[in-house]
């Protein structure tokens, strides 16, 4: 072959590879919906002591389909005594999304068909009870049988924290959420604080986040929070045109969460509250939308009605950073709006994301505080602050960005706080345990490894002491004194 046909030959290969309209042999089985029931996941979307909410997928051709829930006994046929339900079923189009700002077209899905997703929500059952259930495809396709408990009125609580998966999320983010699940297997829930994959309306990114949590999202409830990756900036009028905030379709269809009518009807089933137990409330703030002064008013309500000893507020966004505070209007306007509301509070803990280091602060009674103290030292304290991250990707911060954030720098306009602890180049979760008086906060790193501990205890008129753990006081992690580092670009 002479070489420019040669040439010729190959370009013309090589374009209708590119150009080919059926792009389905490209995607992998564990992404590929069939009649089968996958990307199972069990969520709160209403009293965890009475309720399992339970949502599942399947392709399109799986209409109307149910679930079965048992009691968890010891008997080998515990399953014969499962009781049928029927599930509600969504039709999602992959490629044609239709959200609140009108239609549009996914580039991330072409070729994909539409699929459906189903829910169940097992109502009046036991609080503080085993319970084991499946769900359907089609007909007689039913997944496993999964146990899951439901929550106790009152008594201990143990939960893990995530900051952004976001990136690499099935092949380096399956293992942070594998070792959790190791160190904490039996945790009430698992609390995703934003950004759980880049690109919320890619199916591809879907599947990875389910199939690297694979049955741990269904055996261990599962608070998703969303972020600025599950609400795309859009444009509405061309390229120059002004933008909106627009969330993917497919948040909605792959969780049953709470709606929370007080708010407006874009924040239904993003922003929303959980009464775990009699000790623990946990408020879901979407800070990745602009109705703050609607969630600033409902979050006031909502933390003055509660009785619960120990406060949670979680949004993606945190109101500052290790690095800088952030500036910029959004975090402006949801510093002002949300910030005064936590303070008044005295919300124990701000569980956040977004900013890919690890970085734990306290707001101190006493401002003038040096942080940390002596191991062992206790000292009052109003909330705690965190950012994590639990996914590959880390911020790359300057060295003299790095020694500020290390000499624990105040800043001018909320000097109340102080930065306890960072951690750079090192994805992250949390474990919390709350028990009466008492709450233990664990950081562990991928390995399991414990890099940042503390202790809170609460008398009966709500003053807090903060006693920070060894670990705390370990060496730092940065760039400077870590492995090598690489952007997440290369993670498949
Ligand atoms: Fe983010």
């Amino acid at each position: 072959m002479k070489p420019l046909t040669f040439f010729l030959v190959s370009f013309l290969l090589v374009l209708s590879l590119f150009s080919h309209p059926d792009h389905t042999d490209q995607i992998p089985h564990w992404q590929k919906a069939t009649g089968w029931p996958d990307r199972i996941i069990t969520t709160f979307s209403d009293d965890p002591a009475t309720t399992i909410s339970v949502t599942w997928r399947t392709d399109s051709s799986v209409g109307r389909t149910i679930a079965e829930i048992a009691l968890a006994t010891a008997d080998a046929r515990f399953d014969i005594q499962g009781q049928v339900y029927r599930a509600k079923t969504e039709h999602v189009d992959l490629e044609h999304m239709v959200t609140e700002d009108g239609e549009r077209h996914s580039l991330y899905n072409i070729g994909i068909g539409p699929v459906h997703y189903h829910s169940i929500v097992f109502e009046d059952l036991e609080p503080d009870t085993l319970y084991a259930f499946r769900v359907q495809g089609a007909r007689g396709k039913w997944s496993e049988w999964f146990q899951v408990q439901t929550a106790a009125k009152n008594g201990p609580v143990q939960f893990v924290y995530f900051g952004d998966s976001q990136n690499g999320v099935r092949p380096n983010w399956s293992r942070v959420i594998r070792m959790a699940n190791q160190k904490v297997p039996t945790a009430n829930f698992f609390l995703h604080a934003g950004d759980l994959v880049a690109k919320a309306d890619s199916d591809y990114n879907w599947a990875e986040w389910f199939d690297a949590g694979g049955f741990i999202h269904v055996q261990t409830p599962v608070i998703p929070v969303p972020g600025n990756h599950e609400n795309m900036r859009v444009w509405t009028d061309g390229p120059d045109g002004p933008t909106v905030r627009s969330r993917t379709t497919m948040w909605e269809p792959q969780f049953t969460l709470p709606v929370e009518e007080d708010l407006p009807k874009t924040l239904h089933e993003n922003a929303y509250d959980i009464r775990y137990n009699e000790d623990l409330h946990v408020f879901v703030v979407d800070s990745a939308r602009f109705e703050f002064e609607d969630q600033a008013k409902w979050l006031d309500k909502g933390l003055s009605e509660t009785d619960a000893k120990w406060t949670v507020v979680t949004m993606h966004h945190p109101f500052f950073t290790p690095k800088a505070w952030d500036t910029r209007d959004i975090d402006d306007v949801r510093r002002k709006a949300i910030a005064p509301i936590v303070s008044k509070h005295e919300v124990d803990l701000v569980l956040t994301g977004h900013i890919h280091t690890y970085g734990r602060s306290s707001a101190h009674v006493d401002t003038e505080q040096t942080s940390r103290l002596a191991e062992g030292e206790a000292y009052d304290v109003k909330t705690v602050y965190v950012i994590s991250a639990s996914g590959a990707k880390s911020t790359l911060l300057s060295n003299e960005e790095q020694l500020a954030a290390v000499a624990g720098d105040r800043k001018p306009d909320m000097k109340e706080i102080a930065l306890e602890r960072i951690g750079l180049n090192t994805p992250m979760f949390q474990v919390i345990k709350i028990d009466g008086d008492i709450l233990k906060y664990e950081a562990r790193d991928a390995t399991g490894t414990l890099y940042d501990e503390f202790t809170i205890v609460q008398d009966e008129t709500g003053n807090k002491q903060l006693t920070n753990g060894a670990a705390a006081f370990g060496d730092t992690r940065l760039f400077s004194n870590t492995g090598k580092y690489r952007e997440w670009w290369d993670m498949r």
